[in-house]
């Protein structure tokens, strides 16, 4: 664990503004940010990321709102961390042009996930072939000691040390090398239908992906209709049980208890699925409120975010101009 003098870790992550998010995203990333935050935690909406898709401006404006107000919703304190929007704090974009002329055109080549995206589309845009440039800048410019990304973005965080590094060497030491860190509990909520497979936004089967916009009725419909299996013994066991593991999981980032200890009380699914659905749905129930009330009141978002743009540029600016003075910028 790295501590700075500040007295916590210095930590940034991003979210794209990309519509509901489901359980995985509340389980992965935004409870475990409010859970983690301290004076020293950057949080942004990556909207200058979204851009990178095919994306109609007012739906990226109204949705980029709606991402601030599911963070604040989930438990993140504008007082303690820093909360802010990517676009609104124009050293991202420029830090990410001086970085672009450090990594190369064949790491870029190399990252999965624009191969992935790319081979999806026809005339697919320059930023998504520099997307991780720009990831780098958003980690780099807070001299982040700590990401909580998921799984899918490691390759992203490697490049970023990479280009840190390089940085470093040629130019002087100016940035800080960063970390992954893989939440506790939930760092792969399974979808409820196929659990071989992420919980994701774009999944066949509407059952799979719980939203944090479904109602209680929802809940329990969907997590009553898990796929689990046969043999009907109540057991933490990922290799065997994924379906019912899945949802052991779930309870215990809910209760707090180990998955093992939620097993343990329950000796049928029917029996669990009825707890589990109804801590869900308690759970859940008040950040959407909250979320309503939040995303009601535009005055008091644009104050959060003009807020939080001034405690990003603070610290942004001062990276920025060490970075472009050492590569010889005036
Ligand atoms: P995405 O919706 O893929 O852009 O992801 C936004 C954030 O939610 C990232 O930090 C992901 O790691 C996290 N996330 C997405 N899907 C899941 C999932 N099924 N389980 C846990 N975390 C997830
Ligand atoms: N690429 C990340 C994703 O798709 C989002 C992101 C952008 C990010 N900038 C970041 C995550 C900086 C962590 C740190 O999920």
């Amino acid at each position: 664990m790295h501590c700075s003098y500040y007295g916590g870790v210095r930590i940034l992550s991003g979210i794209q503004p990309s519509g509901t998010p489901h359980l995985g995203n509340y389980l992965g990333a935004l409870k475990q940010w409010a859970d983690s935050q301290n004076s020293e935690a950057f949080y942004c909406v990556v909207n200058l990321h979204a851009l990178t898709l095919q994306i109609d401006p007012e739906e990226l404006r109204s949705q980029t709102f709606d991402g601030v107000a599911w963070l604040l919703a989930s438990g993140l304190d504008p007082e303690v961390c820093t909360l802010f929007i990517q676009s609104q704090v124009p050293y991202h974009a420029q830090l990410s042009w001086l970085l672009e002329n450090v990594a190369t055109f064949g790491e870029l080549s190399r990252m999965t996930q624009f191969k992935e995206k790319a081979s999806r589309q026809d005339g697919y845009r320059a930023g998504l072939f520099t997307y991780p440039v720009l990831m780098a800048a958003d980690i780099l410019l807070y001299n982040a000691q700590e990401v909580p990304v998921g799984d899918d973005q490691r390759q992203h965080l490697e490049l970023t040390r990479e280009i840190a590094e390089r940085f470093n060497n040629r130019f002087g030491e100016t940035f800080t090398l960063p970390v992954g860190v893989q939440p506790k509990s939930a760092a792969r909520v399974m979808d409820l239908q196929d659990p071989s497979r992420k919980m994701s936004k774009s999944v066949s089967s509407p059952l799979g992906s719980l939203s944090l916009l479904d109602d209680a009725k929802e809940i329990d419909k969907k997590i009553k209709k898990a796929v689990t299996d046969t043999d009907n013994e109540v057991r933490f066991d990922w290799e065997n049980k994924p379906g019912l593991s899945n949802l052991l999981e779930i309870f215990s980032a809910f209760s707090g208890e180990t998955p093992e200890a939620v097993a343990e009380r329950y000796t049928r699914y029917g029996d669990l699925k009825g707890d589990l659905s109804a801590l869900v749905a308690e759970s859940l129930a008040p950040i959407t409120a909250r979320y309503h009330e939040l995303r009601a009141n535009t005055n008091q978002l644009n104050e959060i975010i003009d807020l939080g743009a001034e405690k990003a540029s603070k610290v942004a600016s001062a990276t920025y101009e060490r970075a472009a003075k050492a590569m010889g910028l005036i």
